[in-house]
């Protein structure tokens, strides 16, 4: 049997056989290209994630959701010296997953390189990269920085800290690591191929980067290197903390597994993933599995009864992460589908085809998924003021604009907050534009440090930029 003569059987034993209905019109290196592209799928894997993405097994009977235990700010400050001490003695790390496609945004470039500061358009990248170089110099560490990255966006990624020199990080202290990659298919589970000698693929979620942890060796680093709390965050959202004291503090005191932020939802209909418990387990249930009837239900006080928040900020425990990825465990995180428009070659024309609506499901695992099986976890309250306003769409709703905006306002009440008279225009928004570098301070605390007994004026319709 030649080469291909096993792979198309290979192929047939899973009802994947077309991927090769171009085979006889390419040449020996798209041949080549192709068939290490299908080498490289685990065809029974695939399967059982589509079987699982496509039973109702994670979704919940919502007559179990119960309103889960929150800490409240008040909480939070009083544990920032536990979580002082530990980012001290070395033992956290900042992990950001950042190999997702920015569809929405629809840029070329990586989503974190995209710029996003109001006055100094810095990217995401640097924003974050300042935040972890303010608590090295706070704390007197080395924070590591993992970044996950995928196949797509990996070399941009690693070139783009080159070319910046690591944002004056040391290059040591920054990893890349990248995710797994899982095939798209159509709706009946056909894998699709986005050129004739090329299987379409897609990162397999942010869930993913447990497993590309261990795999690629980022879980030894962080024990060879002595952390044992990842602060986890997003590529997209610029307010985030990367390593925040208070919350890594109440995640210690705590004893908790793995926690979590969370903030009040903007509206009943928002959409957003939201944290109940079920069988006193933390559990997220997503926007689109909450029925619409429980969004708005009252409690005792009137107030919105599911009303947390995820905003994708979670620390874990390095230790449960190595219990989740041990042995076949890792494949424990359950596989949600997602339909997407994903450009493709049509198989019976042979013409590529960029539809005007979904055509293709994707796979991927979630993070917070890993909540439910932590011993112990714990959630904190934030306000979405000082720490939540992701960069999805490229215009409207969560996009670079809101983002600018949500630094600016942020930027504006820190300084107020100092004493600093800020101009506000007459719907009372800050008069001009006003960014703080993390460099110069990364809370209120830090910049009435920084201000002081001073009398900074900000100018009226003016740009204004606070960097050391
Ligand atoms: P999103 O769910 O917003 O997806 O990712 P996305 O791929 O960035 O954007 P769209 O949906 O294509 O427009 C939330 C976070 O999870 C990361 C993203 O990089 C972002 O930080 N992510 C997502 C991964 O790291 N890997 C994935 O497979 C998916």
């Amino acid at each position: 049997m030649s080469a291909v003569d096993d792979v198309r059987a290979r192929l047939a034993k899973h009802g994947q056989e077309h991927l090769l209905t171009f085979w006889d019109e390419l040449d020996e290196q798209g041949r080549s290209a192709l068939l290490a592209d299908v080498d490289a799928i685990d065809l029974a894997a695939f399967e059982t994630a589509w079987q699982q993405a496509h039973t109702q097994e994670h979704v919940v009977d919502p007559a179990m959701f119960e309103v889960p235990e929150c800490l409240d700010a008040i909480e939070g400050r009083r544990a920032r010296a536990a979580g002082e001490q530990v980012i001290r003695e070395g033992r956290v790390a900042a992990m950001m997953v950042a190999g997702g496609q920015a569809t929405r945004l629809g840029v070329d470039i990586p989503k974190g390189a995209f710029p996003i500061g109001p006055v100094s358009g810095a990217s995401l990248f640097q924003i974050f990269a300042e935040g972890i170089a303010a608590s090295n110099e706070r704390y007197g560490v080395r924070i590591p920085w993992y970044v996950m990255t995928s196949k797509a966006n990996h070399a941009a990624t690693t070139s783009y800290f080159e070319e910046h020199d690591y944002f004056g990080l040391n290059p040591a202290d920054v990893l890349f690591f990248s995710q797994s990659m899982i095939p798209v298919a159509d709706e009946k589970g056909k894998i699709l191929l986005e050129e004739k000698h090329k299987v379409a693929m897609s990162p397999n979620g942010h869930g993913g980067s447990l497993t590309a942890l261990a795999e690629t060796g980022m879980l030894a680093d962080m024990t060879a290197r002595g952390v044992e709390f990842i602060s986890y965050f997003q590529v997209d959202n610029p307010l985030v903390k990367p390593v925040d004291p208070e919350f890594v503090g109440a995640h210690v005191t705590r004893g908790s597994q793995m926690s979590s932020l969370t903030m009040g939802k903007a509206s009943d209909g928002e959409k957003v993933g939201l944290f109940i418990e079920i069988d006193e387990k933390l559990t997220i249930v997503e926007y689109s599995d909450f029925p619409e009837a429980m969004m708005s239900l009252k409690d005792a006080d009137g107030r919105r009864k599911f009303d947390l928040a995820n905003i994708a900020v979670h620390v874990l425990d390095v230790a449960f992460v190595e219990s989740m990825t041990s042995g076949d465990a890792g494949r424990a995180l359950p596989w949600h589908r997602a339909s997407k428009k994903v450009s493709t070659v049509d198989l019976a024309s042979g013409t590529f085809v960029a539809p005007d609506s979904p055509n293709a499901v994707k796979l991927e695992m979630f993070v917070f998924d890993a909540l439910p099986l932590a011993r112990t976890t714990m959630l904190l309250r934030t306000e979405r003021s000082e720490r939540f306003s992701p960069v999805k769409n490229a215009t409207g709703v969560d996009s670079v604009a809101t983002a600018k905006r949500d630094l600016v306002r942020r930027a504006a009440s820190w300084l107020a907050e100092c004493g600093v008279s800020v101009p506000m225009t007459a719907d009372g928004e800050p008069d001009g534009v006003v960014e703080i570098s993390p460099l110069y301070a990364d809370d209120v605390v830090s910049l009435a440090a920084r201000e002081e007994g001073g009398d900074r004026e900000i100018a009226a319709g003016g740009s204004t930029l606070l960097r050391p």
